[in-house]
């Protein structure tokens, strides 16, 4: 074998290439500099909720005595394991049995290996637009298509009829894929829409994949329907789950994947023997809380929903911007008054601050999987509390006002403020 005089360099693949930054941190840079210049920002791009991780769950890691920190089996720690399955038996009353759980390395690892399980390099889900911006990372890292059907702000995000929905699907598509209750439009689906959903794939042949992460924020008294709880459902219905959220748990990295289709549930456990076991401690960790959720859980909407209505108020004050209203989740859409919703989300933490503070916010074009959606719109979770839920809207509304001034200075759209235009008070 010759070795070529002339080195060639590696190159990436087209899928790394084509992954799409996440639109919730990519900004984060300009987050670091901001802070490096001494702004405080009020962080709602990302749905880290500011409450303490509950005792329990602490005291646990912090207890935690073995000498040596083991792998798991890749299904998960069986006390873990029984622990989801007591978690569902309380929260949907619903009795899942343990070869239908697997313990995953959060929510996100429940839905890279849903979607693997059930589509080919070539195949496509079907997502609604707008949909939580990883799903399509994680199809675009599977080698699948995202393909959307548009849901629709003037009637709350409400499903479209069977036919519209049954319409986007085609020979490749494999799995509706959807989040209840919905980040980011706040939406929250009934018992009828999961129906609806269900006769569609019974139709077409397809998994329906649900990411019930927010289950327990649902507000204004809505029943919130698990696609557990729904008798004939199983076989093709795929549950995504996590304790980020409910337990203010994000960084434990715990969640679970639950299907009765035993197939889906061999390919996945696979997938986990390769990736080989999701984190020991914190799987331990869990357990008191998954067994026993609902003293911790049962106040959660209650408060989430204080902070859905001190945000609105604060955000009706703001002229030309429009909010959904959230009917659970924590996270509401504005439609801005700017013409690019990631150049403002920028221009805030790069150019603006309002007695030291400003917001960050996630803009909404990555959230669509059809090109030239979203543009004028920022997702706002509202993970802080009330008091300062409504100091950063008005901190927002500050921003708007001198972004919009600063453009009409120099006569630019928005797209183009340049950096002069500081405007820091
Ligand atoms: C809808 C949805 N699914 C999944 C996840 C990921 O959850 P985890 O932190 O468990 O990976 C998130 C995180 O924000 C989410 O909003």
């Amino acid at each position: 074998m010759t070795i070529n005089a002339i080195p060639r360099l590696p190159v990436v693949s087209m899928r790394g290439r084509m992954a799409p930054a996440s639109p919730i941190r990519k900004l984060m840079p300009f987050a670091t500099a901001a802070k490096a210049r001494g702004v405080h920002i009020h962080h709602l791009n990302i749905g880290q909720p500011d409450f303490a991780t509950p005792a329990p769950i602490r005291d646990e890691i912090r207890g935690f005595d073995h000498q040596t920190i083991a792998y798991a089996p890749s299904q998960g720690l069986p006390e873990a394991v029984r622990a989801w399955g007591s978690y569902y038996a309380r929260a949907c009353g619903v009795a899942v049995p343990d070869e239908q759980l697997l313990v995953t390395a959060g929510g996100s690892e429940a839905i890279i290996f849903a979607i693997m399980a059930v589509a080919d390099p070539g195949d496509e889900i079907l997502v609604f637009d707008p949909s939580y911006t990883n799903y399509i990372g994680f199809a675009g890292m599977a080698g699948v298509s995202a393909r959307a059907v548009m849901l629709r702000p003037d009637d709350g995000y409400a499903l479209p009829s069977a036919e519209t929905i049954a319409a986007a699907v085609t020979d490749r598509t494999r799995a509706i894929l959807f989040c209840n209750p919905n980040n980011p439009t706040g939406a929250v689906y009934s018992e009828a829409d999961l129906r609806l959903l269900l006769d569609v794939c019974a139709q077409r042949g397809l998994f329906l994949i649900v990411d019930e992460v927010y289950r327990e924020l649902v507000f204004d008294g809505r029943p919130q329907t698990s696609l557990l709880s729904i008798p004939g459902a199983m076989e093709r219905a795929i549950v995504v789950d996590s304790v980020s959220k409910r337990f203010n748990a994000c960084g434990a990295r715990i969640g679970c994947l639950t299907s009765a289709n035993e197939e889906v549930m061999g390919a996945a456990l696979r997938f986990a023997q390769a990736r080989l076991a999701a984190p020991t401690v914190e799987q331990l960790a869990l357990v008191p809380l998954l067994s026993d959720p609902l003293p911790y859980t049962a106040p959660l909407a209650g408060a989430y929903e204080r902070r859905r209505d001190a945000a609105l108020a604060a955000l009706a004050a703001l002229p030309d911007v429009t909010g959904s209203r959230p009917q659970g989740a924590f996270y509401s859409i504005l439609t801005l008054p700017v013409a690019d919703g990631e150049d403002f989300a920028r221009w805030m933490l790069e150019h603006f601050a309002l007695d030291g503070e400003t917001v960050m916010v996630a803009p909404l074009e990555g959230f669509y999987v059809t090109p030239g959606h979203g543009r004028s719109e920022v997702r706002l979770a509202f993970v802080l509390d009330e008091e300062r839920i409504a100091r950063a809207a008005h901190v927002l509304g500050a921003g708007l006002e001198a972004y919009k001034a600063a453009a009409a200075r120099t006569g630019r759209t928005a797209q183009t403020t340049p950096a002069s235009l500081q405007v820091v008070s």
